[in-house]
């Protein structure tokens, strides 16, 4: 072979190789050249083994131009890998492009169910006045939770706390106040005891009453204790709750563990006294049952009542948190619809 027409082949490969890089679009097209040109069955390969047949004299020239043309071709390859893989990542960002335009995810941080954030700040405010928390049983007996209390079996009182039975002198709580004697078997006054927790009636469903609820009972017993220190403790509770000064009053009631047995009204928060919806006009919030602890029950538990007297109250919640928050219907508290609950973050 000539040393020209070994010149000629390289050119030949060269452009051949020129025109063919200009094509290449993707990595697969690149490893395809790559392979047609430098493979070990490649034109460059060929090539070489066509330097037999140059004269010897020749053969340095020539196979210095063949390692031109390989270095060439490995210059462009790498070169044409370098723009494929540029073009790659500038796709990749356009595709990863932010939209700051887009609406946030929206996130909902957990929060109190209005009713248990209301029985936390009742028990709160009675915790800094020197009381302690006691939590009772939310099943208890028939014995608790109405025979201890003066309810006596077959007692026409007991139709005002009508509940559920789980066996026959098995119940659901109707009312916190099992838990005065609870507390008045096993401690020795003087006692200050909050208890919050949920209670059961076996009434029927409405806008104003479910079959379960909430109550705060509190109950203050030691010597000499009188229904002024119960008014003067209430008074400041109330003020504590509504964050302002209201007038307290209370009307007879009763309840058969206690006597005298009276309903607390405050002056409404919203119109301080004056009647709007909240208070149904009257000026006047009703706010709990109360009164001083009955001597059978103090007797009842071990406590000689010619010594020691003591007051009790128990509040409902729910009431409370509807008319403060301006909830018209006590069903939704317990249907668990994230549009009523989201209203009350904590
Ligand atoms: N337990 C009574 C009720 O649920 C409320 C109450 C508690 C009344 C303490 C007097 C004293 O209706």
């Amino acid at each position: 072979m000539k040393r020209d027409s070994m010149k000629e082949a390289a050119k030949e490969i060269q452009n051949q190789f020129s025109a063919e890089i200009q094509q290449v679009k993707t990595s697969s097209d690149l490893e395809a050249i790559k392979i047609k040109f430098l493979g070990k069955k490649g034109l460059l390969q060929s090539l070489m083994g066509k330097l037999r047949d140059v004269a010897p004299e020749d053969k340095p020239q020539a196979g210095k131009w063949i390692n031109e043309l390989k270095v060439a071709i490995e210059q462009a390859l790498l070169s044409k890998e370098c723009e494929l893989i540029e073009a790659a990542e500038k796709e990749q960002i356009k595709s990863e492009k932010i939209d700051v335009s887009l609406p946030a995810r929206r996130r909902t941080p957990a929060s109190k169910h209005p009713v248990y954030a209301k029985l936390d700040e009742i028990v709160d405010i009675f915790v800094s006045m020197g009381f302690s928390v006691f939590t009772s049983p939310e099943i208890e007996t028939d014995y608790y939770n109405f025979e201890a209390l003066n309810f006596p079996a077959d007692h026409p009182a007991r139709d005002m706390q009508d509940t559920f039975y789980i066996e026959p002198n098995v119940l659901l709580r109707t009312h916190t106040s099992p838990a005065q004697i609870r507390v008045l078997q096993t401690m020795k006054p003087p006692i200050r005891i909050v208890c919050p927790g949920r209670c059961y009636r076996n009434e029927t469903v409405s806008s104003r009453s479910h079959v379960f609820f909430h109550q705060v009972e509190g109950f203050y017993v030691a010597e000499s204790v009188s229904f002024q220190d119960f008014f003067a403790t209430i008074s400041e509770f109330l003020k504590k709750l509504f964050q302002k000064e209201v007038k307290v009053r209370v009307r007879p009631s009763y309840f058969p563990f206690v006597e005298p047995g009276v309903e607390v009204d405050c002056t409404c928060f919203l119109c301080e006294g004056k009647g709007c919806s909240v208070c149904k006009r009257s000026g006047w919030l009703e706010v709990m049952g109360a009164g001083m602890i009955h001597p059978h029950v103090l007797a009842n538990c071990g406590h000689d009542p010619e010594v020691y007297s003591g007051f009790a109250f128990g509040m409902g919640i729910e009431r409370l948190t509807m008319v403060q928050e301006g909830v018209s219907d006590i069903r939704t508290f317990f249907e668990n619809d994230m549009r009523f609950l989201r209203q009350f973050p904590s």
